[in-house]
């Protein structure tokens, strides 16, 4: 079997507001991002990075609406910073991955100013226009995820446009084939400038019922996996994931293909559904790359629980479909501080070590913690409408130094910075052997230099403490064995093979036992 870049990458999530400030304003840009590629390259040694968006935007949600789906917002720099950047990530050797959001624009997209403008207009059907219902309310019950009718009525052309999202985030309508082409042209555009690959934003909303028809209401709200408020009482059937949607994504896919002869170009979809239905995003190997799998976001932590997730995606994987796990991401509490410190070194251990792509987002390889916002400070529209789901805790600034602001800005920063006087940055961390930055590095050079982490099957190992969640990555040539115990109490484990990764730098085999402490772990020969 020949391996691709993306099967064998760890992968790294920038989010570039946060990450370096080039020029004082406080906002993270390309060049911040440039001056940090030895960082990615060389210390964390990842082997690509996806970004989240930089198009320019009114930042109605920092950049998940986009008002020009070929350019750079000037705030992040241009589009000569962007070819010099992804230059720069090529010459060292990390690939490129960009975010791209299908399902919805900027309602200050020139598209929807021209859309909205008149019922006749060439791009009214760009996007989702309806009648409102005889009693003048919205077309059907569809509730937007962030609170609120997905519904806005449009007092220029008397009818309601869709937004799965804010009322700023106008969904495009991909039945319209002008809509399908133009959209896709843009990914062609990227790919020329030498992309490697995209994040598909909220792609499995991009589809819906073509009649509109109401969702099912339930009587007691049933939350996903974290509770929406409202959007949780409908059943979501109709506002997302039409089966026309695999045409889509295969469409997606033979776009892709056409750059691929170079080098292998690579998809992944942020996907929020479930089981069977997840896995259909794979296709027979012609749709999505890797649907992001987020079954680690959503449970207690026993070993039990964390075996399941795991096992789960093997058991529903299709033929040759490639696994994938994820800890966190600009959407979610930290992981650290969801998990703990000790608890998200095991889970760290575990990430790096599972069968598929894994991804970190920016600044978990330090733990850095969630930030508590208070909501007169919240930025995130969605903190500000549902108080408790702000997410602008997870997207401070990166920690470089103790300097003031962590060494992000010499200006004032978007968002405060948390501990970065403290033992929480990069340079802090570099010169601890026992921080959780070298834990990070040293795990991913260590599956970075192991066939049977980078590509060799998993296997459970039975019969061991309950406590404990341990498996084989098994290959040919190479046989790795992982022992994570996510109980308080320790325990011991007859085997032999040495220890060549653990959480405590006093893990080891001896006398045919590992003895593991509360949360500790152990990657053995
Ligand atoms: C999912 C993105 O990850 C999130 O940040 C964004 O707000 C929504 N999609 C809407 O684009
Ligand atoms: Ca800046």
């Amino acid at each position: 079997m020949e391996y691709l870049w993306w099967q064998e990458a760890v992968l790294y999530q920038i989010y570039p507001r946060s990450y370096m400030d080039s020029n004082g304003d406080g906002i993270g840009d390309l060049a911040g991002i440039i001056s940090k590629l030895d960082y990615l390259a060389y210390t964390l040694e990842v082997d690509a990075i996806w970004l989240s968006p930089f198009y320019p935007s009114p930042m109605a949600d920092f950049g998940y609406d986009v008002a020009d789906y070929t350019d750079v917002d000037p705030m992040f720099g241009t589009l000569s910073d962007f070819d010099a950047l992804v230059k720069g990530a090529h010459e060292r050797d990390i690939k490129v991955i960009i975010d791209w959001v299908p399902n919805h624009s900027s309602s200050q997209h020139p598209w929807f100013i021209e859309s909205r403008s008149s019922r006749d207009n060439p791009k009214r059907d760009w996007y989702v226009w309806k009648d409102p219902a005889p009693d003048g309310s919205p077309p059907n019950n569809w509730i937007s995820v962030f609170r609120g009718p997905a519904w806005t009525f449009d007092e220029i052309t008397g009818q309601y446009y869709l937004h799965s999202y804010l009322s700023e985030q106008p969904d495009l309508n991909w039945r319209n084939p002008e809509t399908r082409q133009t959209m896709l042209e843009t990914l062609r555009f990227w790919m020329r400038r030498g992309v490697d690959g995209f994040r598909l934003d909220a792609c499995h909303k991009a589809m819906k019922d073509p009649l509109y028809r109401s969702n099912p209401v339930l009587n007691t709200p049933r939350p996903g996996y974290k509770n929406l408020g409202e959007y949780d009482s409908l059943i979501h059937i109709h506002d997302q994931g039409h089966p026309d949607i695999h045409d889509l994504f295969r469409e997606v896919r033979s776009v892709l293909d056409e750059f691929s002869s170079t080098r292998p170009r690579f998809s992944v979809g942020e996907i929020h559904l479930e089981g069977e239905e997840w896995a259909s995003y794979y296709g027979n190997g012609d749709e999505l790359h890797m649907p992001y799998n987020f079954g680690l976001l959503m449970g207690d932590w026993s070993a039990a629980w964390v075996r399941s997730v795991v096992d789960t995606q093997e058991r529903l994987l299709p033929p040759g479909a490639w696994p994938n796990f994820v800890l966190g991401n600009h959407d979610e509490v930290r992981f650290t501080t969801r998990l703990g410190e000790k608890r998200a070194r095991l889970a760290t251990l575990m990430l790096l070590t599972l069968r598929g792509t894994p991804t970190l987002y920016y600044g978990d390889e330090l733990g850095m913690l969630q930030a508590d916002i208070p909501p007169e400070e919240q930025q995130d529209p969605w903190g500000r409408r549902q108080p408790g789901l702000g997410r602008d805790g997870c997207r401070t600034p990166m920690q470089w130094n103790a300097e003031e602001h962590g060494g992000f800005t010499s200006g004032r920063p978007w968002l405060k910075t948390l501990d970065a006087d403290g033992s929480r940055n990069v340079a802090a961390q570099l010169s601890d052997p026992d921080s959780f930055l070298n834990l990070t590095r040293h795990l991913i050079r260590l599956r970075k230099g192991s066939v049977a982490l980078r590509r060799g099957s998993y296997q459970p190992i039975e019969g061991l403490p309950e406590a404990v969640f341990a498996y084989q990555r098994l290959h040919p040539d190479e046989t790795r064995r992982v022992y994570l115990n996510f109980g308080a109490e320790p325990v011991r484990i007859a085997t032999e093979g040495e220890v060549v990764a653990a959480i405590d730098r006093d893990i080891r085999v001896e006398d045919g036992e590992l003895v593991l402490g509360g949360l500790g772990g152990a990657v053995l020969s």
